[in-house]
């Protein structure tokens, strides 16, 4: 092990953690590469089946066809509620909601949860929802969103669940790929000092152009007033305060569809990344399970919103599962004030707490005195995900928050894995910040090179790819399994590829060093450049746009747009503010870009594609080596680039 980075736990760690030892690790790690049949048949078994698989696994990814439990019968609402309440543990806290303001919680048993979720899954069978069909949730952090998954999944409907912060078009579009029968929104939502998120507006526009959508169920969350329509719209405490507690869980086959989750590639359109029942299930609980060391009375906090997949699989899915105690948190780090997660995690005695580094580095920014002025006592595990922490903000939680005592857990996975993929064990590994360390059980990683061979041995840099499938990993892009094999299986034939680049070290630790593609990552947040290009480019007089993503303090990264003109049309504010407008608008407030600079024309080949690798290096300020401009049909361009940039 290289000397300096290197955290080692105390001894007392090991007594009896599920995985207690680097040797554990080892062991079962090169049981689950080398037997892997007999490896996932063992850990299906952590979760209640009605009926067997016949064939654990089969896969090919040059065909990208995957399969897992092939034939196994299952239902993931009973595996997340009846299973417990029929051991007995209907009393245990299932979920904590904590609201924006801190005054307003609210606790769900398990046997509650499960009554509503019953009496929800009745609701939709009322309004036509079969097995197979797709119902879309706009929703923001409030319980009536996980009881809607899991209502949706209690009768074998598929959820689409669209982040609440995304704008009326890209729901409408989100909708529409899927044809989804039905959406569950809210009237208005509140986050940090936005008191009314017009959710039901939203929906309203998106719906005007939504020719699937039968019915609206509104949660009233705020009780302002909304526009109901006649026919379409109903509210969701009405129709639960009619519906039968009774409802059978419908038996899903292993391989049907459990939801369908949007996500931002480097082209065209947002993927819809299909995960399905049996395989999802069995690797987010499991995962769950080890990773965060979760035991029986742990009070388990993530913070992610369930509108991305952190939330799907390690607030919902995952937790619910091992009959763990979740929080959902509805507000945001800094409201009231930066003390909030620290106070909520001494409020619930919070055992493992989850985040993302963007959080820790804007909190962080606020200096100690708001962590040291809390207990945290109760912290064991602290866990982070989304995009690497760097050696700072590790530094920071380890220390400040953790007082030394908690292991850095960084995760490192991507919506279409399912779950994580190469993360420390808290007991086994020993960390090194910002190296996501070495890979989950029965995930086996290769770096590539870029002319398609793997790389072998330690102090070697490549292309991230994975080399056999593991159950939680996606099955097909809704509707266009074409796509799904040119985005991940084509690049490299027989591997998934990720799309990140890494490093593995001396020690066979792997550091993710980020998108090698035209994805950003932008507080956590995954967003194509694409997306945000065609955004800016429907705004009136843009002739042309280019993002890329430069390093930001807080961000992560931040977004630099460079803007054509149409000839004629002059750069000001207010064309500035137009195409803030317009990302606003096309896509929603989180993709807008930090920095607009207008420029007379973008760096292209003689061919016409516009040379990314040049605006990345201005977009950082980075002007003195800009490496091979003799392939630039204009070579000009860049100095003006340059010069340009210092009004920026
Ligand atoms: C991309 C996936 C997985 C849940 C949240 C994001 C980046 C994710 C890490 C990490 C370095 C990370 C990768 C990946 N990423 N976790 N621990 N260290 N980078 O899911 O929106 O699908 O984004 O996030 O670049 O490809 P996502």
């Amino acid at each position: 092990m290289s000397k300096n980075n290197n955290y080692k736990l105390s001894a007392d760690w090991s007594i009896d953690s599920h995985i207690s030892s680097l040797d554990k690790y080892n062991e079962l790690y090169n049981e689950s590469i080398q037997d892997p049949v007999g490896f996932w048949s063992r850990i299906a078994k952590r979760i209640s089946w009605y009926k067997p698989w016949n064939k654990v696994r089969d896969f090919d990814f040059e065909k990208a066809k995957i399969k897992w439990f092939e034939n196994g019968k299952l239902n993931v609402s009973y595996n997340c509620l009846d299973r417990h309440v029929e051991s007995g543990d209907g009393d245990k806290t299932a979920i904590i909601w904590e609201g924006n303001n801190p005054s307003e919680d609210k606790k769900f048993t398990y046997t509650e949860l499960l009554f509503e979720v019953k009496k929800l899954a009745n609701v939709l069978k009322k309004l036509g929802v079969e097995k197979g069909d797709r119902v879309c949730i706009y929703m923001q952090m409030i319980p009536e969103l996980s009881i809607a998954m899991l209502a949706c999944s209690r009768i074998g409907a598929v959820h689409s669940i669209v982040f609440g912060a995304f704008s009326a078009d890209s729901l409408r579009d989100r909708i529409n790929d899927s044809s989804c029968k039905i959406l569950i929104t809210q009237d208005t939502g509140v986050r940090g000092k936005k008191d009314n998120i017009p959710m039901k507006e939203n929906a309203d526009s998106a719906l005007f152009d939504t020719p699937s959508i039968k019915s609206v169920v509104v949660v009233k969350r705020t009780g302002v007033d909304v526009n109901m329509v006649e026919g379409r719209d109903v509210w969701w405490h009405e129709e639960m305060n009619i519906a039968d507690d009774r409802c059978d869980p419908v038996h899903m086959d292993a391989e049907d569809p459990l939801f369908i989750l949007y996500t931002s590639g480097s082209t065209g359109k947002p993927k819809g990344v299909l995960h399905t029942t049996g395989g999802y299930l069995v690797y987010v609980s499991f995962s769950h399970h080890i990773i965060f060391d979760y035991k029986d009375g742990d009070i388990y906090w993530c913070t992610a919103d369930i509108g991305w997949i952190t939330g799907h699989s390690y607030i919902v899915y995952g937790p619910l599962s091992n009959c763990a105690t979740t929080i959902m948190f509805e507000g945001v780090p800094n409201y009231p004030d930066y003390g909030r997660f620290w106070d909520i995690v001494d409020k619930y005695e919070v055992n493992q707490f989850y985040t993302a580094p963007t959080a820790l580095r804007a909190l962080m920014k606020e200096g100690n005195s708001w962590v040291k002025s809390r207990n945290l006592d109760s912290l064991r595990i602290l866990g982070t995900v989304g995009e690497p922490i760097k050696e700072p903000e590790w530094k920071w939680y380890y220390e400040i928050v953790g007082k030394g005592r908690c292991p850095i857990i960084d995760t490192w996975w991507q919506t279409e894995t399912g779950g994580v993929l190469i993360t420390p064990l808290p007991a086994a590994t020993p960390t090194k910040p910002g190296s996501a360390t070495l890979p989950f059980f029965g995930i086996h990683p290769v770096l590539m090179s870029d002319d398609g061979k793997e790389i072998e041995g330690n102090d070697v840099q490549g292309l991230l790819a994975i080399k056999t499938s593991w159950p939680g990993q996606m099955r097909t892009i809704y509707g266009d399994h074409q796509r799904f094999i040119d985005t991940y299986f084509s690049q490299f034939p027989g591997y998934y590829f990720t799309g990140d680049g890494a490093k593995r070290d001396g020690d066979g630790y792997y550091w993710i060093t980020g998108r090698v593609d035209d994805v950003l990552n932008i507080s956590g947040h995954r967003i194509g450049t694409a997306e945000v290009e065609g955004a800016i480019g429907k705004t009136n007089g843009v002739a042309e746009a280019a993002v890329v993503g430069f390093s930001h303090d807080i961000k992560g990264q931040g977004m630099y747009a460079f803007v054509t003109l149409m000839t004629g049309v002059d750069s000001s504010n207010k064309i500035r503010e137009n195409i803030i407008q317009s990302v606003v608008k096309e896509i929603g407030p989180h993709a807008k870009p930090d920095n607009i600079q207008f420029s007379p024309a973008l760096p292209k080949t003689r061919s016409g594609k516009i040379m990314r690798r040049i605006l990345r290096k201005v977009a950082e300020g980075d002007h003195d080596n800009m490496g091979d401009i003799s392939t630039l049909a204009d070579p000009l361009v860049v100095a003006n680039l340059i010069s340009d940039s210092a009004q920026v």
